[in-house]
């Protein structure tokens, strides 16, 4: 049985005070969640110890946003694998394409972030998708087929064993616009067949998670398909009420 997972990418919002505030909205209402979905929040990095005291015990896990591509030294401005895991952090998103598209996120750096976040024993959530010109031209296949391969591809199955996949399509991203359920089916039934190419039986035991303006409306029809195993949300995962009720979606 593969986990289901509903992880909160609160990416660049809040400040530590609302942080604080939405996460105990959510550790309050933990007993609204089915106990067989997985919460994740990925505050800023700013908010994670404050956020970590609060979630504790609560059954919410915690995800950072992305970290560095060296291990220590003078990086200037970067957060390291292990700070992560010292706070402690379990997960972290990679890959996110806001990362790939403004701050030169190569599937190459990822590499090197995957194995470090491995390393620190926190479990990676990795982003892949198209942009609106790739799907148009019929070149996703090749761009998830690459993000898919040039990353996961270099892990052993213990390491892949610990990652989590995140189809999010980057024209649905906060544009309002949702793949539908059979467009996202499609992709993710895709990754899970690449993912097999390399890991066999593995694939079968890997969550992936359905992202771009994910919301309440929409969560039950693309959680009802086949090889979607939740989602990766944004803007809804700013609200606790529709965090919520995304988690009791399936
Ligand atoms: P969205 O963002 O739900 O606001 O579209 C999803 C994401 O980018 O993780």
């Amino acid at each position: 049985m593969r986990k289901k997972i509903v992880a909160g990418n609160w990416k660049m919002n809040t400040n530590v005070k609302e942080g604080v505030e939405l996460a105990k909205a959510l550790a309050g209402r933990m007993s609204e969640v089915p106990s067989d979905v997985k919460l994740i929040i990925a505050p800023p990095f700013t908010h994670l110890t404050s956020v970590a005291d609060i979630i504790k015990g609560s059954g919410i896990a915690l995800s950072a946003q992305n970290c560095a591509d060296q291990s220590k030294g003078a990086y200037t401005g970067e957060v390291s694998a292990a700070m992560l895991a010292s706070v402690p952090v379990e997960f972290c998103i990679l890959g996110h394409s806001e990362r790939r598209q403004y701050y030169e996120e190569t599937n190459e750096k990822l590499v090197k972030k995957i194995a470090l976040a491995l390393s620190e024993n926190i479990n990676p959530i990795l982003c892949v998708g198209e942009n609106l010109e790739e799907r148009e031209s019929g070149k996703l296949f090749d761009v998830i087929g690459a993000e898919i391969r040039d990353v996961l591809f270099t892990l052993s199955p213990e390491q892949m064993a610990k990652v989590i996949v995140a189809y999010e399509p980057i024209w649905a991203i906060g544009t309002g616009k949702t793949a539908t359920s059979d467009q996202a089916e499609e992709i993710h039934a895709f990754i899970r067949k690449t993912l097999s190419e390399k890991f066999g039986a593995l694939a079968d035991e890997i969550s992936i998670l359905y992202g771009g303006s994910c919301k309440p409306a929409n969560a039950k029809e693309l959680f009802a398909m086949k090889d979607i195993d939740g989602g990766l949300i944004g803007g809804a995962a700013l609200k606790a009420d529709d965090f919520i009720a995304i988690s009791q979606s399936y």
